[in-house]
């Protein structure tokens, strides 16, 4: 395969939220291109039905498939936990048995058994990632004894995108979340934010966890995950550009995308429009 051949990864995310993923996974490989769609016209995924998702989701990679993506991430956790397998055994196969789809979600469960040492684990998300049970039953897969309990955060979405993540009201909602959960099991010593938006509340959840907690962001297990993933697939890495590109998209508007957006990527970007 000649260079102009080659395409970028493609990263989707429900909006902002997946630019916190897309950060570490250029920290950890900056030397290949990226194409990354936020669906901000009809997000937060967070609160819908398992259909509107898997076919909003379904959309947006048919999407990033016809700009030429030959493998797709789902930043997001809802989508990973809602649409990611229905896309991976169903549509696939139909429209691109040779394109690849990976979630957030299976990195992260790969590797939490390695950090827990009371056994215990504590999964924080949004209530569509949370009802999907997705966390405990790929955890299961990995480490069968593991106890999990998980918390949905239906504010947590909304703080952040309404700038109030740093906030004293941030705080009430906050400890409440993570109060529920540790009264649903005191032995917890690790905590999953199964969210795209979390990590930016990683202050204020420091704040109200005891020390000895530990918390994993998805952003460098992601990173970690692909880094190891394209090592194994070679068919895969060999289709994938490499010029250090990202190009960024949204289904909304790109003004209030780039204004929003730097809070998550941490550097300002100008992104383009794309009508669905
Ligand atoms: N990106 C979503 C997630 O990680 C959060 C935002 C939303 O609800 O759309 O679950």
């Amino acid at each position: 395969m000649n260079d102009s051949q080659k395409k970028p990864i493609g990263v989707f995310d429900s909006g902002y939220g997946g630019l916190t993923v897309l950060k570490e996974i250029v920290k950890q490989l900056p030397e290949y291109d990226y194409v990354y769609l936020g669906d901000n016209a009809r997000s937060p995924y967070g609160s819908r039905s398992y259909e509107t998702v898997y076919q909003y989701t379904l959309e947006c990679v048919e999407q990033l498939f016809n700009m030429g993506c030959e493998l797709v991430i789902l930043a997001c956790n809802t989508a990973s936990a809602k649409a990611l397998r229905t896309i991976q055994q169903k549509d696939l196969p139909r429209i691109a048995p040779d394109k690849r789809v990976l979630g957030v979600i299976r990195p992260t469960t790969e590797i939490v058994g390695k950090y827990t040492k009371t056994g215990h684990v504590g999964v924080l998300g949004t209530m569509g990632t949370v009802t999907s049970n997705s966390y405990p039953i790929e955890i299961e897969k990995f480490y069968p004894q593991l106890i999990v309990h998980q918390e949905a955060c239906p504010m947590w979405v909304s703080l952040v995108e309404n700038n109030e993540f740093e906030s004293d009201g941030a705080d009430f909602f906050i400890k409440k979340n993570l109060d529920s959960l540790l009264i649903k099991d005191k032995e917890i010593d690790t905590i999953i934010l199964g969210c795209t938006h979390y990590p930016l509340l990683i202050n204020k959840i420091k704040k109200h966890l005891p020390e000895n907690i530990t918390i994993l962001s998805q952003g460098e297990i992601v990173g970690k995950g692909l880094t190891d993933y394209l090592s194994r697939h070679p068919e895969i890495e060999k289709k994938c550009s490499k010029g250090g590109k990202i190009e960024f998209y949204t289904t909304d508007s790109p003004e209030n995308f780039n204004t929003a957006a730097s809070i998550f990527f941490g550097k300002t970007l100008k992104s383009k429009h794309l009508a669905l």
